[in-house]
């Protein structure tokens, strides 16, 4: 790609450390003579125009804070064929020589799109939900994990005041991920996650009896999004063990805050691949973590992979949790 201007995006949910994403390709873009334009609102800001020219000072003050200073959103227009040829046509109105995307599955299919339009794009794995099959890791996922423990911690100190059990739905869509992570963390009596077939009999009432029996008093079961109904779960329990129980949805506080070291970290470097992908020629790329390195790999390739839950890990949760 001739040294010129490349523009960068937030498509999708919001997720922490984003922001270091975006201040990593803004600073490597401007560091090797590219223009960097910030677009607002994910796709949508190619189809309005909604865009802003970034310089180094743009970028400032924003490693530490959560959420996206380029906003982002889900474009339902830019999910057709006029919408993504529009899109096309704007970024080659503006010089635009190639466009990194920060966000998740959908936004890479964006991706993938816009760069069958002629425009050169490399993704960037943005989601809390750690659900990107080519990557082992999406920025976002190590703080929202942390807000859910810090969380679930806190109501821990209630369930064991009141001897209850508390069922705690994570966010995760369909990845159990941050149930799985974050229930090891808090010592979850049972975790629920799409991934492995349950029986609440089996996986959380008979574990709940049975710890009782060594003389446990209060409960904790984290529930992954994708499984959901933790006000039935909750009431199931009550009726099955006499304990008393409550359920919770964290939702979107795991979101927010500020991003933990290893997002920023992770962040930071992803956004200085993509800015060199870019240079080197390469489109229709994704920036992955793979083996704990930061690689890349083709787009259409890495939708196409299935993504691997962790059955050891799982296991290991459930031996240690009783
Ligand atoms: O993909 C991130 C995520 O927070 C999922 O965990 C959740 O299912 C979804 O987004 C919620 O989306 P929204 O913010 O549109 O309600």
């Amino acid at each position: 790609m001739a040294k010129e201007k490349i523009a960068v995006l937030t498509s999708g949910g919001d997720a922490p450390g984003m922001n270091a994403a975006v201040r990593a390709v803004v600073r490597a873009g401007i560091n090797k003579g590219l223009g960097v334009v910030g677009v607002h609102r994910g796709y949508n800001g190619l189809l309005n125009g909604d865009v802003v020219e970034m310089n180094l000072r743009s970028v400032s003050d924003t490693i530490n804070r959560g959420g996206t200073v380029l906003y982002t959103a889900r474009s339902k227009e830019y999910n057709t064929p006029e919408g993504v040829e529009k899109a096309a046509r704007y970024c080659n109105s503006l010089g635009v020589k190639g466009v990194v995307v920060i966000g998740g599955d959908g936004s890479f299919r964006g991706a993938r799109d816009l760069t069958a339009h002629g425009v050169p794009c490399v993704c960037i794995p943005g989601t809390i939900d750690n659900d990107i099959a080519c990557s082992e890791y999406t920025i976002g996922f190590d703080t929202a994990m942390n807000t859910a423990m810090e969380m679930v911690d806190k109501i821990r100190d209630t369930a064991q005041s009141h001897d209850r059990c508390s069922v705690v739905e994570v966010m995760g869509r369909r990845c159990g991920d941050i149930a799985l992570q974050a229930g090891i963390a808090v010592g979850a009596t049972s975790i629920l996650v799409p991934e492995i077939e349950h029986d609440l009999e089996r996986d959380v009432v008979s574990r709940i009896l049975a710890t009782q029996a060594t003389g446990k008093k209060h409960f904790i079961i984290v529930v992954a999004e994708g499984v959901g109904g933790v006000e039935e779960i909750a009431r199931f329990v009550q009726e099955r063990t006499g304990i008393e129980s409550r359920a919770t949805v964290l939702g979107h506080v795991q979101r927010g805050g500020s991003p933990t070291l290893r997002d920023r970290v992770v962040a930071s470097m992803m956004g200085h691949k993509a800015v060199e992908l870019l240079i080197s020629g390469a489109s229709n790329r994704v920036v992955a973590m793979r083996d704990g390195r930061i690689t890349d790999i083709d787009i259409t390739e890495g939708l196409s992979m299935e993504r691997v839950f962790d059955k050891n890990l799982y296991q290991i949760a459930m031996d240690i949790s009783i």
